[in-house]
């Protein structure tokens, strides 16, 4: 009982608010009795009623209607720029390329069951491995990223013979038990009891909090302390790190990851990025990887994998990985889905028909200068940063960023707050410079109100 009042405390600390709103905040209760009418509510009292309840999810705090490209309508009719989207929406949702590419696999091959597989799956496989850069042309598929995550775990094991893993702490890789001992956010494993052993975490590339002395611009001492501990236990199978954290926007320098591969070949560690919020152009590049010049043993991607349509995760080995033949990676029954591999193939079609890796670099820059010129006008911003079309605005303090969130989603704004106090803007690949303008214009009124 004790443990129960202690879950539900509407107090929202740094570690609850690590991975994005938290559900029970007073703040979030104003919003709702001063937004919301009487038909959202029941609905809300409905969900409320036959979900699990659990943090940062259930209960919700409004309720949708649809979505269309950059756009969400609530049930009350208002439109809201989703530049949150889960990760799933680089090009945007219910694009109609990739709905149409699903609604002719649902009419042709709606499954494939195991032992057969299909001409969708074997053109993405294909498709991948020709995009991916090095040796990166081994795939495997799952219904989703935490899935995918586990798969590579397991292989890292195989391939080495060794079980342990190094990990950075405030990562996140996914829910599942095996991808919360692996990922280093205190929400996700407090009071879970014995998670995965030999799952060793270090501290992030996240300058602004680094603890050797970096002064907020990386010096990769983080990267040859990654070094140290492969050393010192000298049998660790993987590290596995998301390449740019997207929680709070952690863009480390070239030199860390140049020193992380180095590292992780001197000790014979295998690389393993997830890329999973980022893959597909959300940095600029199709592999948020290529930017830093070196190609990871494995790569891990989902969320928009599945073009915001469909639930869909894969990882791409080095050819020289493929060494579990007669172990079971994944084994998911979704895994050669025909409808996940369509919208796949049309979300990829669609990235480079629209040319959406130039888009998001071009205005990505444009937003990221706007908001540099805003920090300068507004003391409550201590920092912004970005790559491609996803970036991230500091505020002084969690209770700040909560309170900008809610007056930006009254005025037709969402978006995550990582890591308690980080805006994070991520918004569909294919909008508008004019909508991108609003939206900034919208997020500089509420900093400025809320500070006020
Ligand atoms: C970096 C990272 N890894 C893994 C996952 C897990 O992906 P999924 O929830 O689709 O299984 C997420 C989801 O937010 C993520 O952001």
């Amino acid at each position: 009982m004790k443990r129960l009042d202690a879950a539900r405390s509407p107090e929202m600390s740094k570690d609850e608010a690590a991975e994005g709103d938290v559900n029970l905040t007073p703040r979030r209760k104003r919003w709702e009795a001063e937004n919301l009418g009487s038909r959202t509510r029941s609905l809300l009292a409905e969900d409320a009623k036959h979900f699990l309840h659990q943090s940062l999810s259930t209960p919700c705090f409004n309720a949708l209607k649809s979505a269309s490209g950059i756009w969400l309508e609530d049930l009350e009719g208002r439109r809201i720029m989703d530049f949150h989207g889960n990760s799933v929406h680089q090009v945007g949702h219910g694009h109609p390329h990739v709905v149409e590419a699903v609604k002719r696999a649902l009419d042709k091959l709606p499954f494939s069951p195991r032992r057969y597989t299909n001409e969708y799956a074997v053109s993405l496989a294909a498709k991948l491995a020709a995009l991916a850069p090095g040796d990166l042309g081994k795939a495997l598929f799952a219904p989703g990223g935490t899935e995918a995550i586990g798969m590579a775990l397991k292989l890292a094991r195989v391939a080495t013979g060794r079980h342990k893993t190094v990990s950075m702490w405030d990562a996140f890789h996914g829910a599942s038990l095996d991808a919360i001992s692996v990922g280093g956010e205190a929400i996700f494993r407090r009071a879970l009891g014995p998670l995965l052993s030999g799952t060793e975490h270090v501290q992030p590339c996240a300058p602004r909090s680094c603890h050797f002395g970096c002064g907020g611009e990386c010096n990769a001492r983080c990267a040859d302390y990654v070094e140290y501990v492969l050393a010192k236990e000298d049998d660790v199978a993987a590290v596995v790190v998301e390449t740019v954290r997207s929680t709070d926007v952690q863009v480390p320098p070239r030199a860390y990851y140049e020193r992380l591969r180095a590292a992780c070949d001197r000790h014979g560690a295998l690389l393993v990025l997830d890329e999973i919020p980022i893959c597909l152009g959300r940095t600029g590049a199709m592999f948020a990887f290529e930017r830093y010049g070196i190609v990871p043993d494995m790569v891990v991607l989902g969320k928009g994998l599945g073009g915001g349509v469909f639930p869909m995760g894969a990882l791409l080995a080095r050819e020289g990985l493929d060494v579990a033949a007669d172990r079971a990676l994944g084994h998911y029954t979704h895994e050669k889905s025909p409808l996940g591999c369509a919208a796949a193939l049309a979300t990829l079609e669609v990235i480079e028909s629209e040319r959406l890796l130039e888009r998001a670099n071009r205005l990505g820059a444009h937003a990221l200068a706007w908001l540099r010129q805003m920090r300068q006008r507004r003391p409550a911003v201590v920092d912004v940063r970005g790559v491609g079309l996803l970036l991230g605005i500091e505020l002084a303090h969690p209770a700040l960023a909560e309170d900008v969130m809610y007056r930006c989603l009254a005025r037709g704004l969402s978006f995550k707050v990582g890591q308690g106090n980080v805006i994070v803007l991520a918004p569909p690949l294919v909008i508008e410079e004019s909508d991108l303008d609003q939206a900034l214009t919208i997020l500089d009124q509420a900093i400025g109100e809320a500070a006020a």
